[in-house]
């Protein structure tokens, strides 16, 4: 989607995209600080993530495709730093307090798992990618141009993630050589899902949040949290039943609901 120079929804629709730090509104400001110290959290979490994995998938692709996601949201987190520290001290407090935490430490729970296995590698691409990728897609376009024009790349990225994840969910199911490969069937394939969608589901946030009705009210974000996981549940619900699986009960082992 590429970047218009007007705000496209909300309170400023019509008006010129924010360029700078200094034309934000102070409410604006803090929200989209917090959207992207969100944001980057997840990247550089992510990376602690996918690097024992880099290398040790069971073909060729999937070892070298660990070490590109790897690569991406380590690039993606350095460009939500670089977004942070234009805010001046705090912004770059923020991103101080980023580098510092390790895994088990990060502000959203998916992030703090280490994955176990292959199937549990390639169970994250399928769901949290995704999620990501809702995520990215809600702020695409949006009322702040710098964070708008990061987009324009970054959707794509999670976009090939979560394909990545998807195309080999099916693999495991419906290619007896390549589950041979990767020690893991449908069976597995279930037990990850199982694990992996409520924690995928927490990751929009609670359904009343004040926070994500203020980020699309200043054109942030184009939906709330509300609104991005019920869009997120129905395409993972029809992948998860296109793979012959089960989809989880929606409230089973929700923290946030
Ligand atoms: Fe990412
Ligand atoms: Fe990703």
């Amino acid at each position: 989607m590429s970047v218009t120079r007007l705000v496209e929804w909300g309170v400023l629709l019509g008006m010129r995209k924010v360029e700078t730090v200094e034309q934000m509104p102070e409410e604006y400001r803090q929200i989209l600080m917090k959207l992207i110290y969100a944001l980057a959290s997840t990247e550089f979490a992510s990376v602690e993530q996918h690097h024992p994995w880099i290398n040790r998938g069971p073909t060729a692709e999937d070892r070298y495709i660990q070490a590109q996601i790897a690569a991406d949201e380590a690039h993606q987190g350095f460009i939500d730093c670089r977004l942070l520290r234009s805010f001046g001290p705090d912004g770059v407090a923020l991103v101080d307090d980023l580098l510092r935490r390790r895994m088990g430490e990060h502000p959203l729970d998916a992030f703090n798992y280490p994955f176990e296995s292959w199937v549990d590698t390639v169970t994250f691409c399928f769901t949290m990618d995704l999620v990501a990728w809702y995520h990215l897609h809600a702020m695409e376009n949006c009322s702040y141009a710098p964070l708008a024009r990061e987009m324009t790349s970054m959707v794509h990225e999670e976009k090939f993630h979560a394909a990545f994840g998807a195309r080999r969910a099916g693999d495991l199911v419906q290619n007896p050589e390549y589950a041979r490969l990767a020690g893991a069937g449908k069976e597995e394939l279930q037990a990850a899902v199982n694990k992996w969608y409520p924690r995928a589901l927490d990751t929009f946030g609670k359904s009343d949040s004040r926070f994500s009705d203020l980020a699309v009210g200043y054109g942030l974000r184009r939906w709330n949290n509300r609104e991005l996981r019920q869009m997120y549940e129905q395409e993972i619900d029809e992948k998860i039943r296109g793979l012959g699986l089960e989809v989880p009960p929606e409230h089973l082992n929700r923290k946030i609901l």
